[in-house]
This record gives structure tokens, C-alpha cells and sequence, in this order.
């Protein structure tokens, strides 16, 4: 019963409406809440744009100060939790850190875990969740290098308080801290990637917020999505360690049968350049210059990209280089480990995911996500006993 149509990868399946992000993949425009990504990356800050998206328009003086106060007042987290990340292997990856242990903070919040949340607990929930991802990514860190970990300071902002819980120190260079809020506002959203798609999936099971948002840390894992950050800068050193010239490197990504692509290339939507790409380059050059850092991966990354923008295979397929192109090298100039770099992604997209949830649980007529299927196995088996198979 019922009419299946089949769009395997979602590729022109629109599954809601959504007033929070506009994206023009043709072109390449991206706006939150209809302000150009370029101005918000110019003039906002993390902490501004995460409120914009989740409440859906800019805050006061007054609301954004209250905002932050909120944020930064979730400045720890459970001792079961603290316990829990010590337990980890000291090479675990921090994702798996991080998803287990947002999850795990469901078993010590039982209110904001109700079927429905009030506006009032919603309140809650972002400002919460986003002073605790700090804190638990930044222990994850911490653990893995042996090392203590380091209280949060309320006094000092999103961006330079983690800096400063990573590393212990206070006194953060100012262009670090900025250069990393940048970072930040350039992924808060993306309208529906595949995290924000399993955020939406999973919330649509009235799953609480914690289990929610921990499906879209793990959905942002993979290699194909956030996880991109992570392999760019695996693929470039290993060409610096391999000595490969770019076109035989490239030459292996085109080839069908290795399987390798070029990460950090190509987007489902954008067929031209990622907005965020762009300006992703030009903070790369500034921040690298600011801090007086010569890494040779940038040199390889624009060499990489020139000759692959000029290249047929790439050219016809309409492939430009996405957000995670540039992005890893700019976390490594402010000294933080590329297997930290998906867990900066999950950083930035947390007010995405907790706006997208909230616009879901709030629209008139909303249900479960219960996608269909077209069944293509048996239908006329009849049981056989287990000794006569
Ligand atoms: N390197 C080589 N070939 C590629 C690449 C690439 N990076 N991306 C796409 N192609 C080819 C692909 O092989 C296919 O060729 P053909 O038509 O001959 O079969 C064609 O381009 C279309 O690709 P697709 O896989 O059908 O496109 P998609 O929309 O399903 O996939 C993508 C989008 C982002 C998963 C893909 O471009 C990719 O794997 N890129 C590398 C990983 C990456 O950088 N991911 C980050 C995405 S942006 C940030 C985020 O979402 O987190």
C-alpha cells in the first residue's frame, strides 16, 4: 500500500521545511537565518550566530550577555562523567570520547530528558550543551595526553577558554582565539547534511536531547562528512612523506578502482566553490602569517588545489574544495592535533543540530521519521527444520 518512490542518498528528497539556513549550491551562497555567511564570519561571533540560529533572529547587547553567562555557568561536568573519561584508553579517539559521554550525560539530567521540553528547558538545553561539549572535549584532550584536567574560567570567552583548557594556559594569543570563533561560525549549519539529518531522525523518536545530539556527533564522524578535516590532513602529509607530485596523486584519486578520493573535495550540494571554503583560504594565509607559522601541508594543499581545479576530471564533475580543505591546517597552526579536528567540527555544529531539533519538535504536524522502502528479498519461504537445511 502506499506509493514508494526511491531516492537512494537522498539526492532530491526534501524531507522538511526550515527557515534557519539557506543554501544556493549553484552558486554558492549559504545565510543564516537570511545574513550571508560572509558578513556573519566578519562581524558575528560563535556565540552571537549560535544564538541567531537557535532563536532565529540577533540577540540584544542584553540577550547575547545572558547568553554567554549561561553558557559559560555549565563550566564542568559530573564527577561519573569526569570518571568516565579517564577510563578511556589514552588513545581513544576524542569522537568516541565525546559521543559516549554526551550521551552518557542523559543519566544525570533526568529532567531534560522529558518526552517534551519547555521553552524554559530548551533554554536550558542549548546553553547547557554547549558549555558541556566544551568541557568534554576538552578533557578528552586532556586525558590523552596524560595530563590533569584544567577547570574552566568563566572570565574568559567560548574560544579562549577552551584554548586554555587544553593547553593550561590563560593567557591566549588573541588571534589564536579569533581565528578559532571564525572557524566555529563557518560551521554552525549547513541545513540537512547527514548530521543534522540523524539529529532530526533520532529527535523524531522524542529520543532525549543528549542521545540526539550524540547520533550527530557520530554521523559527523565519518571520513565522508566532518571526519573530511581529519583525512585532508592525513592525505597531505602523507604526499609531503611520499614525495608524490600532484598529478600522480591525483592520478590515483581518478583511477575508479583505488578508492581513494581527494578529500575535502567535492559537496552534494555546492557545484561550485563552498562560500565557507573561500573564506576558510583567506583566514589560512592570515592566521599562518599572524602567528609567523611556515607549514609546507599549505603549500602542498594550493598546489594540490590548482592543478585539480584545472583538471578535467574534477572540472566536468563540478568538484571545489569544501569547508574541510583548509580548515585542518589552520587548527594545526593553533596548535590543536588533528584527531581533535572532527571534534572542533561537532563544536561548531552543536547550535546547528540544537536549532534544527527545536524548529522539528516545534512545527505543527510533526512525526516520527519512518522513511520507506522497496523490498527486493524473498517473499514464499516456508521454514525448514534446522537438520534438513
Ligand atoms: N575525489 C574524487 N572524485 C570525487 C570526489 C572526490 N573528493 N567527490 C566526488 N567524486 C566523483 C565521484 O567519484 C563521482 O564520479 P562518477 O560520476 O564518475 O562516478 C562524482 O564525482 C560524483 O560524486 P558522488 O560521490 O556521487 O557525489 P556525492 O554527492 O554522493 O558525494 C561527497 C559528496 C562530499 C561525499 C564527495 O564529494 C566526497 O566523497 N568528497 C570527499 C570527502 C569530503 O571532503 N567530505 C566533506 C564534505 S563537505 C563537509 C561536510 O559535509 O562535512
Amino acid at each position: 500500500t502506499g506509493f514508494v518512490t526511491l531516492d537512494s542518498g537522498y539526492m532530491n528528497t526534501g524531507a522538511c521545511t526550515s527557515a534557519i539556513t539557506f543554501l544556493d549550491g549553484e552558486v554558492g551562497i549559504l545565510k543564516y537565518r537570511g545574513y550571508s555567511i560572509e558578513e556573519i564570519a566578519e562581524k558575528s561571533s560563535f556565540l552571537e550566530s549560535s544564538y541567531l540560529v537557535f532563536y532565529g533572529k540577533l540577540p540584544t547587547a542584553a540577550e547575547l550577555k545572558a547568553f554567554e553567562e549561561r553558557i559559560a555557568s555549565f563550566d564542568d561536568v559530573p564527577e561519573g562523567i569526569k570518571t568516565q573519561i579517564k577510563a578511556f584508553p589514552k588513545d581513544a579517539h576524542p569522537m568516541a570520547v565525546l559521543s559516549s559521554n554526551m550521551v552518557s550525560l542523559s543519566a544525570f539530567y533526568h529532567d531534560l530528558c522529558a518526552q517534551d521540553l519547555t521553552p524554559a528547558q530548551k533554554d536550558t538545553a542549548i546553553a547547557q550543551l554547549m558549555g558541556q561539549l566544551k568541557v568534554v572535549a576538552a578533557y578528552a584532550y586532556r586525558h590523552s595526553q596524560g595530563k590533569e584536567f584544567v577547570k574552566s574560567d568563566k572570565s574568559l570567552d567560548y574560544c579562549s577558554d577552551f584554548i586554555h583548557m587544553m593547553t593550561g594556559d590563560k593567557n591566549v594569543n588573541k588571534d589564536v582565539a579569533k581565528a578559532l570563533d571564525i572557524l566555529l561560525i563557518l560551521h554552525v549549519d549547513h541545513e540537512q547534511n547527514c548530521s543534522t539529518s540523524s539529529v532530526r531522525m533520532v529527535g523524531s523518536s522524542k529520543a532525549n536531547i543528549f542521545a540526539t545530539i550524540s547520533a550527530g556527533v557520530d554521523a559527523l564522524w565519518g571520513p565522508l562528512h566532518g571526519g573530511a578535516n581529519q583525512a585532508v590532513l592525513e592525505m597531505l602529509e602523507e604526499i609531503k612523506q611520499s614525495g608524490k607530485g600532484y598529478e600522480a596523486f591525483l592520478a590515483e584519486v581518478k583511477d575508479k578502482n583505488s578508492n581513494s578520493r581527494l578529500m575535502g573535495f567535492g559537496h552534494r550540494v555546492y557545484k561550485n566553490f563552498d562560500p565557507r571554503a573561500k573564506i576558510i583560504k583567506v583566514a589560512c594565509d592570515k592566521v599562518l602569517t599572524t602567528l609567523g607559522v611556515k607549514d609546507p601541508l599549505l603549500d602542498i594543499a594550493k598546489g594540490l588545489e590548482e592543478v585539480a581545479l584545472k583538471d578535467e576530471y574534477f572540472v566536468s564533475r563540478k568538484l571545489y574544495p569544501n569547508v574541510d580543505f583548509y580548515s585542518g591546517i589552520i587548527y594545526r597552526a593553533l596548535g590543536i592535533p588533528t584527531n581533535m579536528f572532527t571534534v572542533m567540527f561537532a563544536m561548531g555544529r552543536l547550535p546547528g543540530w540544537m536549532a534544527q531539533w527545536k524548529e522539528m519538535v516545534e512545527q505543527p504536524g510533526f512525526k516520527i521519521c519512518r522513511p520507506r522502502q522497496i523490498y527486493t528479498g524473498d517473499t514464499k519461504n516456508t521454514y525448514k527444520d534446522i537438520k534438513s537445511r
